[in-house]
């Protein structure tokens, strides 16, 4: 069993009033353990205690009861936190830095040597793709550019763990692609990373395991593999066959013969989200591409994934961007080879 980064024991927080009267148990009695490597999704509604767990670990917070360790040394010892990154739920960074003073000025709070300082802070503005920003003040910056910065300023210390506190909040689907290679990315290279999301698919994609929380309560834990599988149900993908019903009737026999009912039998579907990056990379291949909706007798062009044929697109009354056998054809076959949820996970 690996290492563990993460170990919390009956971790419990209660906020007062000023008076000091209980006001609200936001955490209640929350044992959980994060193993070295692993990606680990902090799930639960809104008010369900996530940040309240991100804030004892960080040693924000104090307990009220119950105890919990980062690396092996109690959370509310701060000096571990030097090997945390933390990518904090709101914006806290200062408005009238730019990127590079930024990322300078969290590089000192760390005592890095300048040296090491400013080639890192280089290295995470082009990873975050704030290249062509890095002069600009933050004020300037969009929410998704803030959030990319926020992420450079948690990983400016090079930390073994990593807590993202709503990673993809802001980022727009490309944006969104980004974050989730970067957070497997991080794991390739041995870090911790706890995150919580309101996502639901971008923790599917990413994580090895998670825990649902309801109003301070530990619900589920487990990997998210054995989570959603449903064991009543088996599915069967194929290719290089035809849909005939004849087919269908001879699967259905065969099902029954071992006590099995076929219940859905057809092409899969991809998601929005790989249907929408596959557009804009088609896009940027294709400067000036224009998707032109079908008219009466030309309904092929109507799928948008269809290639256009050079110099097709300009042409107003040209509403037939790509010869229509490379449309039923190109286009079933893309999708039977993409469609799979399964297929598109990031996982490694
Ligand atoms: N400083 C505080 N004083 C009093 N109550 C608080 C304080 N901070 C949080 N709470 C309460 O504790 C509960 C848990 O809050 P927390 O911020 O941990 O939730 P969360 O799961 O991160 O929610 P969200 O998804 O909205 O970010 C909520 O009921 C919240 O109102
Ligand atoms: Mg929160």
């Amino acid at each position: 069993m690996a290492e563990s980064v993460v170990e919390t024991r009956n971790l419990t927080k209660v906020y007062r009033d000023f008076w000091g009267r209980r006001k609200k148990v936001a955490l209640n009695a929350l044992d959980l353990t994060i193993y070295r490597g692993e990606i680990f999704g902090l799930l639960g509604p809104n008010g369900s205690g996530k940040t309240t767990t991100i804030k004892l670990l960080l040693g924000l917070l104090f307990p009220t009861s119950g105890d919990a360790y980062v690396f092996g040394k109690p959370a509310v010892n701060v000096e571990k936190n030097e090997r945390i990154g933390y990518l904090p739920e709101e914006s806290y960074l200062y408005r009238f830095l730019n990127a590079e003073e930024t990322l300078d000025f969290y590089g000192r709070l760390f005592d890095i040597p300048p040296d090491v300082r400013r080639e890192r802070a280089a290295q995470l503005i082009e990873r975050v793709g704030l290249a062509n920003d890095r002069k600009r003040i933050l004020r300037e910056y969009s929410k998704g550019m803030r959030q990319r910065i926020g992420l450079a300023q948690a990983l400016i210390n090079d930390p073994e763990l990593v807590i993202l506190d709503e990673p993809t909040s802001g980022l727009d689907p490309l944006g969104t692609r980004w974050m989730k290679d970067l957070i497997l990315e991080l794991r390739d290279q041995g870090k911790t990373v706890l995150m919580c999301s309101h996502r639901l698919d971008d923790v599917q994609d990413v994580c090895d395991r998670i825990a649902i929380l309801y109003n301070g309560d530990l619900q589920t834990l487990g990997e998210v593999k054995t989570l959603l599988e449903d064991a009543n149900t088996l599915e069967l993908r194929a290719s290089n066959v035809k849909l005939t019903d004849e087919l269908k009737a001879d699967l259905a026999a065969v099902l029954q013969k071992y006590g099995g009912t076929l219940t859905s039998f057809g092409h899969p579907t991809t998601t929005l989200e790989d249907l929408f990056l596959r557009i804009v990379e088609e896009s940027k291949q294709r400067p000036g591409r224009r998707f032109l909706p079908p008219t009466e007798g030309n309904k092929s062009a109507a799928t948008p994934a269809a290639p256009a044929s050079s110099g097709s697109t300009n042409s107003p009354n040209n509403s037939n961007p790509a010869p229509a056998s490379a449309n039923a054809n190109g286009g079933a076959n893309a999708s039977h080879a993409s469609s799979n949820k399964s297929g598109k996970k990031k996982k490694r």
